[in-house]
């Protein structure tokens, strides 16, 4: 009997439905080759949902959502819509609820005309972000005094916590060991100025301790953003907060090639975790069949890899890294030539003989 995996689907507002569509044919299309099976629960959360029944993301809904063993994004977000509603109540309380502490981001440039920067190869930009993910100032604590007068005065706190500094520095540096490329690892902060920061100074050398192994580096945040672009490979493994990491992770996405390429996973390591292309829902493009589909297929090989099925994961990769480097698919934006679904369709054909693309 072969193994089966359940999968929660949110395909979610804009462009989500299309990306999300073609994820799917790819993960299907590789469970068959590779021997697993996998049982899909589609959620139709967003903005039609919330529009038709004023319902964001029903108790009962996230419960079920918990019980899969992974759940597929694609993306949140609509302009006829209160910004932030729809991306907090979903999003963030997935995040949040689930615990998913961990931010992955894998920054690897699958073929050197992708770069926007002058004589930077594959084999420079290689590297992965572990972001803190819970907390930081996106833990919601903030508030408004005499709104709307000339005395207004807004606050957010910024909150780290011992526990939640120290178990993402943790898995950073297992990650570190795991890749087993450079053996670095980079803490980018800013606790010169932030003194909070020094909580993960301190973490970092104490932790750090325990793995001899790995070597400990360290940048400030806009330092980190002049490295990213001067000499991206300097970098291995990172490690940040959750405001740095969500800035620092989109600039890293330009020099891998866009938005069109970029996956996360949000892990709780040994729980349910979800995984979703970067980018937003890009409502300009909806239904147009111009989005690129690259980043969801991306985001569908991290969730095999964080199943278990690293042959999988391993075989979608090489395939789109095949694809973009042959330029099949010439570009990551919405301007390749191809349609959304003529890009699900190369993946797919090429699945199977993934070393001859
Ligand atoms: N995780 C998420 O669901 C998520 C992330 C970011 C933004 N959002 C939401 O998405 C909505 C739109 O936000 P935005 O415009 O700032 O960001 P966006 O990522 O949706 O779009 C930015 C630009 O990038 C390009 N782009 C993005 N994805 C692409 C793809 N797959 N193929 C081709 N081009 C692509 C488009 O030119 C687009 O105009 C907002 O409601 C925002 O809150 C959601």
């Amino acid at each position: 009997m072969s193994k089966e995996y359940t999968i929660a689907v949110i395909a979610g507002d804009g462009i989500g439905p299309e990306v999300v569509t073609e994820g799917l044919r790819v993960l299907e299309r590789v469970a068959a080759i590779e021997g697993f099976r996998v049982r899909t629960t589609s959620y139709p959360l967003g903005a039609e949902h919330y529009l038709k029944t004023r319902e964001i993301f029903p108790d009962q809904a996230f419960e079920e959502v918990r019980q899969h063993q992974a759940i597929l994004l694609g993306a949140i977000g609509d302009p006829r819509i209160e910004i932030g509603l729809l991306e907090f109540g979903i999003i963030a309380r997935l995040r949040f609820e689930l615990d998913l502490y961990v931010n992955l981001r894998p920054v690897r440039l699958y073929a050197e005309h992708l770069c926007p920067l002058k004589d930077k190869t594959p084999e420079d930009v290689d590297f992965i972000v572990v972001r803190e993910n819970t907390e930081d100032a996106y833990a919601g604590m903030r508030g408004f005094f005499k709104k709307g007068t000339p005395d207004e005065v807004a606050t957010q706190e910024i909150i780290f916590t011992r526990k939640g500094v120290e178990r993402v520095i943790r898995y950073a540096f297992d990650l570190a060991r795991r890749r087993g490329r450079a053996k670095k690892l980079t803490l980018v902060d800013k606790a010169n100025a932030v003194r909070a920061m020094d909580l993960w100074t301190r973490t970092f050398e104490e932790v750090g301790r325990e793995y001899p192994d790995i070597t400990r580096d360290h940048a400030y945040i806009d330092a980190a953003c002049m490295w990213c672009v001067k000499n991206p490979e300097w970098f291995d493994t990172v490690v940040t907060s959750n405001m740095f990491g969500d800035i620092l992770t989109d600039l890293a996405a330009m020099i891998q090639g866009g938005l069109g390429i970029a996956a996360s996973g949000n892990l709780h390591p040994g729980q349910v975790s979800l995984f979703e292309p970067i980018h937003g829902s890009a409502p300009k493009y909806a239904g147009k069949n111009v989005a690129n589909p690259l980043a969801t297929v991306m985001a569908v090989s991290m969730m095999l890899d964080n199943l278990g099925e690293a042959r999988a994961a391993a075989r979608i990769e090489d395939t789109v890294a095949g694809l973009l480097r042959s330029r099949r698919i010439p570009s990551l934006g919405s301007d390749s030539g191809l349609g959304t679904r003529a890009i699900g369709d190369l993946v797919l054909e090429n699945l199977e003989q993934k070393a001859a693309v």
